[in-house]
């Protein structure tokens, strides 16, 4: 099977590093051309630049906050009145971390704004294209915490549920215009965010980060952290012609991580 994704139009949001930048760089090399979304203008700039060419694609990025709404929807809003996707990203940074009871009610609407309204607002005007063409692929990278809620992480582990079974809801509605809308459940995966976390734990427990690592490695089966290079796999074939009968799933990209079915 051949992965072809030629002539499609993809926006990937939090891609100037890590997961988003993984998953850019895949979808440009299986045809696409790629908007990049994050707020570091520069270096996506880089990124673009090494970019394959080499099937007509054309590439550009948007320097977008997702915390300042009003901003973002200007300029979202500008992109989509002069471009429209058959493949759309919903990625960013994760929620602060923190128990249940650490977090108030703020928290959660900081971490709503962020995961949530983002999410809705590019989709929404995304699938106006979408159904006018009869043809999309909307992916939201959600975490591992949507199935088996992870401690101290209660901000992720509550919005991140109410984006995945929004999907879930939207598959429903758009499957008829031959758009799919499906959500990946990320594990550990060892972009420069994890390193930070890692680094940070070992500091403050005055351990090795090798250690900190061990310690999560031991739920993982395959015994290692994931390569953002895999995550672009699991994405290309989402977006491709060939998943077309995939749709409303949450599907775990986590090295056997979740214990449950
Ligand atoms: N890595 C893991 O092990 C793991 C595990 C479970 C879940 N996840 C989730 O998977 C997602 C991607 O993870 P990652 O490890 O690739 O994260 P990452 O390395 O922190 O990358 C996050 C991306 O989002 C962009 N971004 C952050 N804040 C933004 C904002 N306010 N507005 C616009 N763009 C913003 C960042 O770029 P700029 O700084 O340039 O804006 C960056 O490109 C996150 O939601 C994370 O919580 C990751």
């Amino acid at each position: 099977m051949e992965i072809s994704l030629r002539g499609k139009k993809a926006l990937v949001g939090g891609s100037s590093q890590g997961i988003g930048k993984a998953i850019g760089q895949q979808l440009a090399a299986s045809g696409a051309s790629v908007t990049l979304m994050a707020r570091s203008g520069n270096k996506m700039k880089d990124i673009i630049s090494e970019l394959p060419t080499d099937q007509g694609q054309k590439h550009q990025f948007l320097e977008v906050d997702f915390t300042n709404f009003n901003s973002y929807q200007e300029i979202i809003g500008g992109y989509f009145r002069d471009n429209s996707v058959d493949i759309l990203v919903n990625n960013t940074q994760g929620p602060a971390s923190g128990g249940a009871m650490d977090k108030h009610v703020e928290d959660y609407q900081t971490a709503f704004d962020l995961l949530f309204k983002t999410v809705v607002f590019t989709t929404e005007l995304a699938l106006k294209g979408m159904i006018a063409q009869k043809y999309g692929r909307i992916i939201n990278i959600a975490s591992v915490s949507v199935k088996e809620p992870l401690s101290y992480l209660t901000l992720s582990n509550s919005i991140r549920a109410a984006v995945t079974t929004w999907a879930k809801t939207l598959a429903a509605d758009v499957g008829h215009y031959g758009i799919t809308v499906n959500s990946t459940l990320t594990g550990y995966f060892d972009t420069e965010r994890l390193k930070g976390l890692n680094g940070a734990k070992a500091k403050s427990f005055g351990i090795p980060i090798e250690e900190v690592n061990q310690q999560m490695l031991a739920n993982v089966p395959v015994c290692r952290f994931g390569d953002p290079k895999e995550y672009g796999y699991l994405v290309a074939f989402l977006a491709s012609e060939q998943a077309s009968f995939i749709t409303g799933t949450n599907i775990p990209i986590d090295g056997g991580m979740l214990k449950s079915l």
